[in-house]
């Protein structure tokens, strides 16, 4: 499904119950990680669904994503086990390597230099070779990567036997990457937008002083206004005009109806150009997070750029 609920920050006490209700809202994309820290109260409100019959496995598309601490091949399998006994599930829709990043066994956000490994030490190749033995054992459906630019992408394509299948990076008017999109449009890899809203509930480690505001930006309100519609349709809708998936967080059951429903709105070609100018390559999460830690990874070097 083009739009599913990003689980990511959902708190422990609001996982459950926000799952339930947008399953009873309609969402049957759940976008989850192990290092949100939820994937139990996730699986508890899937699992109450599938229980009730309110769903059928089939409908339903789960994603999670495998974390740094475990790049090694041999934790790969361990991990994702983890996360369908957390998950309650005997399957994943999607496996995702979450970052091209890899960090010491145990460790979930490094706080020394040496708790990272280099990608010399851990190439992404034998991760993702891991990955494809997952897939093949049946743990999960399709297997794909996250946060991964298109050098990454181009080399691991030219060192595997599976493409990835699905590309998860930020996006959003201000972070438009038409260049990155094209390249996994040609080369048949999905695209999933996250924090297409701005993610304004990150994390205090996560944020920067005079971030742009994106749901009160002034054209996206006068393209909401026009539509009767509110800012946050407007920038779900955006995304999936343009053939990405989306999947906004929101732990307030009328938010979720309101995301939910951004499905019908339908852009025209004189809104898709005025947010096309608002492009400015602006990064909410720019990795400057993993660079301020020291250690092998650089803003420049997570995105290639
Ligand atoms: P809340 O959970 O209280 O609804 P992202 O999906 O980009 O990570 O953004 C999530 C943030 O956007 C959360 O702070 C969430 O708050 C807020 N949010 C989600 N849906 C909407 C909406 N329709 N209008 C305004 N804010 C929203």
């Amino acid at each position: 499904p083009a739009l599913g609920l990003g689980t990511w920050k959902l708190t422990e006490g609001a996982a459950y119950p926000t799952v339930k209700t947008a399953i009873d809202i309609g969402y049957r994309h759940f976008d989850c990680a192990h290092i949100y820290g939820n994937e139990l109260d996730v699986g508890a409100g899937l699992a109450d669904a599938l229980e009730l019959q309110k769903v059928r496995r089939e409908e339903l598309f789960v994603t999670s994503k495998l974390w740094n601490d475990c790049h090694d091949p041999d934790d790969v399998p361990s991990a994702l086990e983890e996360t369908l006994a957390n998950l309650q599930l005997e399957y994943l829709d999607l496996y995702l390597i979450h970052w091209p990043i890899a960090h010491q066994k145990g460790i979930d956000l490094p706080e020394t230099p040496e708790q990272f490994r280099s990608l010399d030490d851990v190439p992404l190749v034998k991760t993702w070779k891991a990955m494809e033995e997952c897939k093949e054992q049946g743990l999960c459906k399709h297997i794909g990567v996250a946060n991964f630019s298109a050098v990454k992408l181009q080399a691991l394509i030219a060192e595997c036997e599976t493409k990835p299948e699905m590309n998860q990076v930020e996006s959003h008017p201000f972070l438009q990457q038409n260049d990155l999109l094209q390249f996994c449009q040609q080369n048949g890899i999905l695209f999933t937008a996250y924090s297409p809203l701005g993610s304004a509930d990150r994390p205090d480690r996560l944020r920067k002083e005079n971030e742009p505001p994106l749901l009160q930006n002034p054209q996206i309100e006068s393209i909401a206004n026009k539509h009767s519609c509110t800012t946050a349709q407007v920038l779900l809708a955006w995304g999936m005009a343009r053939d990405t998936i989306v999947i906004p967080k929101s732990a307030n059951a009328d938010r979720l109806q309101q995301n939910f429903e951004a499905a019908k709105v339908e852009l025209d070609a004189e809104d898709l150009g005025a947010i096309a100018a608002l492009d400015k390559h602006y990064r909410f999460i720019d990795g400057q997070f993993w660079e301020n830690i020291g250690g092998p990874y650089t803003m420049a070097n997570i995105w290639d750029e």
